[in-house]
């Protein structure tokens, strides 16, 4: 009886600028679309550009067009309203979709029961909050003698703390870097990364023993505080560091993973402060991303190392680089990166079913590729600029994790699987990482049979148009 009294009452409490109003996706649809020529995606492109109050998932940006044998599924959160009208009729009839949820509030009102506060404990069947895993880090620091927690700086809005775990070797023969977060609406990233922090340090695996004997590693779980919080506690779909800009209608927050970038043409692609993928100000403009990519110099850099970067759902490696002109540490560098990537794509999908139902799940593996050739140009990425500073690195990668049948939404009791999935690519990429380290200049590159090659896959299907 009570309970029913206390949202009225809040509300009459506080005035309404202190409250952060919950941003509700009330009866909006998650449909995914199979674009299967340059004119259907051309349409989706043109839907991307118009500001309908539609939300999409993935980035897609108009050099995509120029690369058709790879049109991906694009998913795309539509409101009640478009829903409604013509134009999406239109496009419903012209372009293969399959809807993933029917509504979408429904999905994050039952992920909110699966996100534990601070003063619980960790675990890996729920979402932990930024408290809970900022937690969850002082407490491994606390309880084992070969880990700190290092401070990074603190973030722009709400100067939550940004803590970098580091488990030291007895005999480190390298670096081994593993953020997460840098997306807000990546829970699962964050969640995977603590999941390898919890199974280094107690693991009795050898192999997984073996990674903390002979490498110092270093661990960001949540990369953009700010943001991670805001889509728990306010926006779902929030994806953006939380820094004012220079927007004058109040548009906030940058994509961290387009702002890596000093020498100050950044992607413009979309210069508005109001879009998703606005890339900020200028280059290294986020707070987050400088102290990430300064304690990266200071720690890492000097070292042999490597460097991942772990995003949520869409099943690819992406390498190195995004935008013309970069180059890499040696000639076979990139192939060497390729076939390690694809090693580690077969080890993480290796539960998959060989037959998935074709709809659900277009992509039976990974796609694996440079940023360029998988998403279209795109500048001031990680992985980009750590390849690009040092000479000292071995190995760069952006990991999508898999199973793209919910989109973001990837629900708390697949967490796990998500983990183990990542420790089995994580092995994979050790052992490659292991031969340049023990040999110096590397014996070992990881190729694969050509017949393995993992085909970019086209989504077009029996009955489409
Ligand atoms: C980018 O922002 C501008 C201005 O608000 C808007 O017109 C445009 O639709 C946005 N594009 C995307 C992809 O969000
Ligand atoms: C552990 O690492 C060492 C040195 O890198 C290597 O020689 C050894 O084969 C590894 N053992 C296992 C079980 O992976
Ligand atoms: C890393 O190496 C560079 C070049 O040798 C040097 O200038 C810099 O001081 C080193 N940084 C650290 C943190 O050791
Ligand atoms: C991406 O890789 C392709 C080879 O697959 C290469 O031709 C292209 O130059 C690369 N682009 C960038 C930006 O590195
Ligand atoms: C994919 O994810 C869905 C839920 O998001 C889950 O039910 C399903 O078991 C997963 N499939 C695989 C092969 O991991």
């Amino acid at each position: 009886m009570i309970n029913r009294w206390i949202p009225f009452l809040c509300l009459l409490a506080l005035p309404s600028s202190t409250l952060s109003k919950k941003v509700l996706y009330d009866n909006w649809k998650l449909y995914r679309f199979y674009p299967c020529n340059a004119g259907e995606m051309s349409l989706l492109l043109d839907l991307h550009e118009s500001n309908l109050n539609i939300i999409f998932l993935q980035d897609l940006n108009r050099h995509m067009m120029n690369m058709q044998e790879q049109f991906m599924s694009v998913d795309i959160l539509l409101s009640p309203n478009y829903l409604m009208s013509d134009t999406f009729k239109t496009l419903k009839d012209k372009i293969e979709s399959h809807v993933l949820a029917e509504n979408v509030q429904k999905l994050i009102d039952e992920e909110a029961k699966h996100i534990v506060e601070s003063g619980s404990s960790l675990n890996w069947d729920s979402y932990g909050s930024i408290g809970l895993i900022n937690q969850f880090l002082g407490q491994m620091a606390a309880k084992y003698t070969h880990v700190d927690l290092l401070d990074m700086g603190v973030s722009a809005e709400k100067g939550i703390p940004l803590k970098v775990l580091k488990i030291s070797s007895s005999d480190s023969h390298g670096k081994i870097w593993i953020s997460g977060g840098l997306h807000g609406r990546d829970w699962i990233s964050s969640a995977v990364v603590t999941y390898v922090i919890n199974e280094l340090l107690t693991s009795k695996d050898v192999d997984v023993n073996n990674i903390s004997e002979f490498y110092d590693l270093y661990f960001l779980p949540v990369m953009n505080p700010d943001g991670y919080d805001y889509s728990q506690k306010t926006d779902r779909m929030w994806k953006k560091t939380r820094a004012s800009t220079n927007s004058n209608i109040g548009c906030v927050g940058a994509d961290a993973n387009r702002n890596w970038d000093d020498d100050s043409k950044l992607d413009d692609t979309f210069p508005n402060p109001c879009n998703n993928t606005y890339p900020g100000d200028k280059g290294f403009s986020e707070n987050e991303v400088v102290d990430a990519s300064e304690f990266y110099m200071n720690h890492v850099a000097n070292d042999t190392n490597m460097f991942l970067t772990v995003h949520g759902y869409n099943q690819l490696i992406l390498l190195p680089y995004g935008r013309s002109g970069g180059r890499f540490k040696t000639e076979d560098a990139f192939d060497e990166w390729v076939g390690v990537a694809k090693k580690a794509a077969r080890s993480m999908s290796g539960h998959l079913p060989r037959k998935v139902e074709k709809i659900l799940l277009p992509h039976e593996q990974f796609r694996i590729g440079n940023i360029s050739d998988i998403m279209g140009e795109r500048h001031g990425s990680a992985v980009d600029w750590v390849t690009k500073q040092n000479s000292k690195i071995e190995l760069a990668l952006e990991i999508g994790l898999n199973n793209l049948s919910r989109g973001i939404f990837v629900p708390a009791d697949q967490i796990k699987q998500k983990g183990i999935e990542f420790m089995k690519g994580l092995k994979e990429l050790v052992i490659y990482f292991n031969g340049k380290t023990t040999t110096g200049d590397g014996d070992s590159p990881q190729c694969l049979p050509v017949e393995q090659t993992i085909k970019p896959s086209l989504y077009c299907f029996a009955g489409n148009k």
